[in-house]
């Protein structure tokens, strides 16, 4: 890993005053500080469309730390350290000036450090922004150095191929490919990086990871918020768009590659593009038995009684959104053919868990008595990405007695039982890569506009056809009947972990 120390880095961030940055960003900026990881000399600038001072932008960071710093309420001294470095620019993103005023305060440190400094361009911004963001850092030459400059982009990566492709071939005028970070946090988070240290430091796996033993893979994503205040960013997007497009096909990916040749970026990123250019397509006559929709109504969670997704703010009270999406995949290779991917995901689900399932398929032959087999089941890997974080294989196993009878038992790699250090948050591990110019954990312009073209049939067909249906599913279950119905035509069930108290 490259050490960035002595690599001076600015960050800009564009939305320094939203949500993002002060739930995510600076927080885990200053958890890399903390860790020791920022170099000696950076600075952050914040900037927003509102006026405020430094003072004041500091005060609102210290709070978005002391609510949501794994590390907990900042620590006075080094907080106080830490924001000698932090800066608010008003900005109007139109105005050239806007970032004359950035290069300048960039040259200043520069000479003070003595030294050219990374910079890196974070747009927490909303996706409209992208564009005359990237445009105006190229017109102010502020995009000079492709080995120095880089630009962050949050999500959503387009709304459409369309859009994903045009926004690719704006960025791709300015800036090259090496220098473009497209964020999707869930690569960041510890468990799905262990996917493939677990899939390819263990001899155990490869082996029995494929079509010949393998059943079939589930990998569910519930949630048991709501939409939030999110309403109107939601209604645009839905469940297909802002979790499956982006998650959970990085999910698929990581499961579904191919063995790489080394840990490169451009390797690993090429295997992953791989599945997704192997996958089945939609088509307007198998949707309807590949893919199921369903969106909240009202219900309790937790003793309290929440408003269904039509009922919340800044949503149409006719809103065809689905807040609920189960999609069948496959993968049509060597390895997978005909091997089931099954991917669900909502909004106010039961429970809140990132699961993938791998689920093996039978012995060949069964050598135990009848009676000794009444709870059998296939061996099972669990994958738990959060809450919990843990692998379990689910073996069978002779229950202690003088009698034959077997169990399923849990043979469990848990995160809390073998590690004593904290996992970092997603966040700290995607600036600190961006710091490091190491692209394995972000999208590649080929892979979102593949997941897109992936998806675009559904979303097509979703939404010329209204759903007749909505609100097909109560707050606090499992999704609409239609999931259930998706799965067990083929003779299966949605798997869940169970719920901790
Ligand atoms: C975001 C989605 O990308 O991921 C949200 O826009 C969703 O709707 C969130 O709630 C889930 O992320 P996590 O890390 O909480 O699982």
């Amino acid at each position: 890993m490259k050490s960035t120390k002595d690599q001076p880095t600015v960050f800009v961030i564009f939305g320094g005053t939203g949500d993002l940055n002060w739930r995510k960003v600076t927080p885990a900026l200053y958890n890399l500080f903390l860790d020791n990881w920022l170099p000696d000399h950076f600075s952050i600038i914040g900037s927003g469309r509102t006026k405020l001072s430094d003072d004041d932008f500091k005060k609102k960071m210290l709070d978005g730390i002391n609510q949501f710093s794994r590390s907990g309420k900042a620590d006075p001294e080094k907080w106080a350290t830490f924001s000698e470095h932090i800066f608010y620019q008003a900005a109007d993103l139109n105005d050239a000036e806007t970032y004359k005023e950035f290069g300048n305060l960039i040259k200043n440190y520069e000479t003070e450090w003595k030294q050219e400094a990374n910079v890196i361009y974070y747009l927490a911004v909303a996706p409209q922004f992208f564009p005359v963001i990237a445009e105006n850092i190229s017109k102010s030459g502020l995009a000079q150095n492709p080995d120095k400059v880089r630009i962050v982009i949050e999500k959503p990566f387009g709304h459409d191929l369309e859009s994903a492709k045009s926004l690719n071939q704006l960025l791709s005028r300015i800036f090259q490919e090496k220098q473009i970070y497209r964020i999707d946090h869930y690569l960041g988070k510890e468990t799905v990086q262990n996917i493939l240290t677990f899939r390819f430091a263990n001899l155990l796996c490869e082996p029995v990871w494929n079509r010949n033993y393998i059943e079939h893979v589930q990998i569910s994503v519930t949630e048991q918020l709501g939409v939030q205040d999110r309403g109107d960013y939601y209604e645009g997007a839905g469940a297909m768009r802002d979790m499956i497009q982006n998650h959970i096909l990085q999910l698929l990916c990581l499961v579904a590659m191919e063995v790489p040749v080394d840990f490169g970026a451009d390797e690993i990123r090429n295997k992953k593009v791989d599945v997704l250019h192997a996958m089945r397509p939609f088509t307007s006559e198998n949707i309807k038995n590949r893919a199921v929709r369903g969106q909240y109504g009202k219900g309790w969670i937790e003793g309290k009684e929440v408003p269904g997704y039509r009922q919340e703010a800044k949503v149409d009270p006719n809103s065809n959104t689905e807040t609920f999406a189960a999609v069948k995949f496959f993968v049509d290779n060597w390895r997978w053919q005909d091997v089931p991917f099954y991917v669900r995901t909502g909004k106010r689900m039961h429970q809140t868990a990132s699961v993938i399932t791998i689920q093996f398929k039978d012995v060949p032959h069964l050598i135990f008595p009848e009676e000794a087999t009444d709870s059998w089941q296939q061996n099972r890997l669990i994958i738990s990405i959060q809450p919990e974080m843990s692998i379990r294989l689910q073996v069978q196993a002779k229950r202690p007695g003088v009698d034959m009878v077997i169990n399923t038992v849990d043979m469990v790699f848990d995160y809390k039982g073998s590690y004593d250090n904290q996992a970092p948050e997603a966040y700290e591990t995607l600036i600190l890569d961006t710091m490091q110019g190491d692209q394995t954990l972000f999208m590649r312009a080929d892979q979102v506009e593949a997941a897109w073209a992936l998806i675009m049939p559904i979303l097509n067909t979703w939404e010329s056809k209204k759903s007749t249906k909505f609100p097909n599913y109560s707050a606090d279950s499992w999704g609409p009947e239609v999931a259930e119905a998706l799965i067990a035509r083929d003779g299966y069930h949605w798997f869940t972990l169970p719920k901790k108290e």
